[in-house]
């Protein structure tokens, strides 16, 4: 229980090499966000040291020192990380109690290791069934880190755990773009939780100039070398936007044409799920066979339109037809954007959505001067006027997306599970 393992000159070499060894076999860990609250040194020392491993480069980690009691104040002000790692000498018991209080603050989607001093099968069960990843006794290695962030973050066999949220307009200049970038952005800002962009635009795309970046390589690279995309290659084509963000930038350039087969973009798309929590595809207005793959596949769409008739047929044949490829899924979310355009007729908002069967996820004004200072700024909404009704739009589509806000809250394991476990387990009592 004591935290010996680096105290003395020959101890620390022979812990390295273990260490060296152990992490030997071990891939570089995806983009997430990690935070640790640690009581002891011998803690969050091996968790310092890993965070300057080169497989944990792409990861955001912080270190707090404070237990369990420091990570609820903290998370009562601030969104909670893509994994908590949580260092607590309390006894089972106790600890279980405490974690009740956690579990009412952190995020359904946030992952949680324990580390805790007790050495007890009952607890690792109890932990384990209420939704914690892991559970480690102390003392732990640099390695022991490094390898339980793996087994959640990379194992082979589970699913990619990024999220897919695809953007399309229902017809050209919508908006649609915009509005995709605006939304990654306040996930980034929002949740501090890695985002990449993926503009599919080949052509035409403004990703580039809204984030205002000039990377040499995106997503043609990827597209038209396949065989070549791995982890390794997607973080030479990402072009980092924002703290959080990075984008895989169309090249918007016509010097070949962009004809693909159907599945074109699965690879990279599956790669870059991998390689992030969340992934933002801005899909062109266009009706072939990678894009209706892309949107067949994504986890979440995202139909743009604005108030009037092409736009509301366009919807509708777009939105039955994504019904029934995906037929297991929620349909679509429908924006109307750009609404009261001056001396324009309109479809009102509602009559609008009622043929579609939808409610809105947004209905945005018409604003020139945001939208259009901002683009040519090449800057976000949020960047020109944080307090802005549409910008606190953008924050709420954020949170639905990912299934934060309340109408949309999706359950996935993690510790969102403990809470109505615990109280389930309190009821069998
Ligand atoms: N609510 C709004 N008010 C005013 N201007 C807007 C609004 N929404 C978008 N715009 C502007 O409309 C233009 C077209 O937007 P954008 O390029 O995002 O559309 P799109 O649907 O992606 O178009 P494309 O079919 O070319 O891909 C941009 O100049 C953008 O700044
Ligand atoms: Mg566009």
């Amino acid at each position: 229980m004591s935290n010996l393992a680096y105290e003395s000159a020959p101890d620390r070499e022979e812990t390295r090499q273990q260490d060296i060894a152990a992490m030997n076999i071990l891939r570089p860990i995806p983009r997430i966000s990690i935070q640790a609250f640690c009581e002891t040194e011998g803690v969050s020392g091996p968790i310092e040291r890993a965070g300057e491993d080169r497989r944990m480069a792409k990861t955001h980690l912080k270190v707090h020192m404070g237990g369990i009691e420091t990570a609820i104040e903290f998370y009562r002000s601030a969104p909670t990380p893509n994994l908590i790692l949580l260092e607590s000498r309390r006894e089972p018991k106790e600890l279980i109690e405490s974690l009740r209080q956690l579990a009412e603050i952190c995020d359904p989607s946030s992952k949680v290791v324990i580390i805790g001093h007790y050495n007890d099968v009952w607890l690792y069960r109890e932990l384990i069934r209420s939704g914690i990843s892991e559970y480690v006794v102390a003392p732990v290695s640099m390695a022991d880190i490094v390898a339980v962030i793996s087994a959640i973050f990379i194992d082979p066999e589970a699913e990619p755990m990024g999220r897919s949220i695809a953007f399309v307009g229902a017809k050209g200049g919508v908006g649609s773009s915009t509005i995709a970038h605006n939304v990654a952005w306040s996930m980034s800002t929002l949740f501090s939780s890695e985002v990449v962009v993926a503009d599919m635009d080949l052509a035409f795309g403004t990703a580039n100039i809204n984030f205002d970046q000039d990377p040499a390589q995106g997503m043609a690279e990827a597209v038209f070398s396949p065989e070549r995309i791995d982890e390794v290659y997607l973080d030479r084509l990402l072009a980092q936007c924002a703290e959080h963000l990075s984008l895989l930038a169309a090249p918007s350039t016509l010097e070949r044409v962009y004809d693909f087969e159907g599945d074109a973009f699965s690879q990279i798309i599956e790669i870059a799920q991998r390689s992030a929590p969340l992934l933002v595809l801005d899909v062109p207005h266009v009706w072939n066979g990678w894009t209706r793959t892309t949107l067949s596949q994504a986890d979440e769409i995202v139909i743009t339109a604005t108030p009037e008739l092409a736009n509301l047929r366009n919807a509708k044949n777009l939105i039955d037809t994504l019904r029934k490829l995906r037929p297991n899924d929620a349909p679509p979310h429908l924006i109307v954007n750009q609404v009261g355009i001056p001396k324009r007729p309109e479809i009102s908002a509602k009559d609008f959505a009622e043929p579609l069967e939808l409610t809105p996820l947004a209905v945005i004004p018409f604003d020139p001067q945001l939208f259009g200072n901002a683009a040519n700024n090449g800057r976000m909404l949020g960047e020109m006027d944080a307090r802005h009704a549409i910008v606190q739009s953008m924050a709420e589509m954020a949170h639905v997306l990912t299934g934060r806000s309340e109408v949309k809250a999706k359950k996935k394991p993690g510790i969102g599970n403990l809470l109505d476990r615990m109280k389930a387990l309190k009821a069998k009592k």
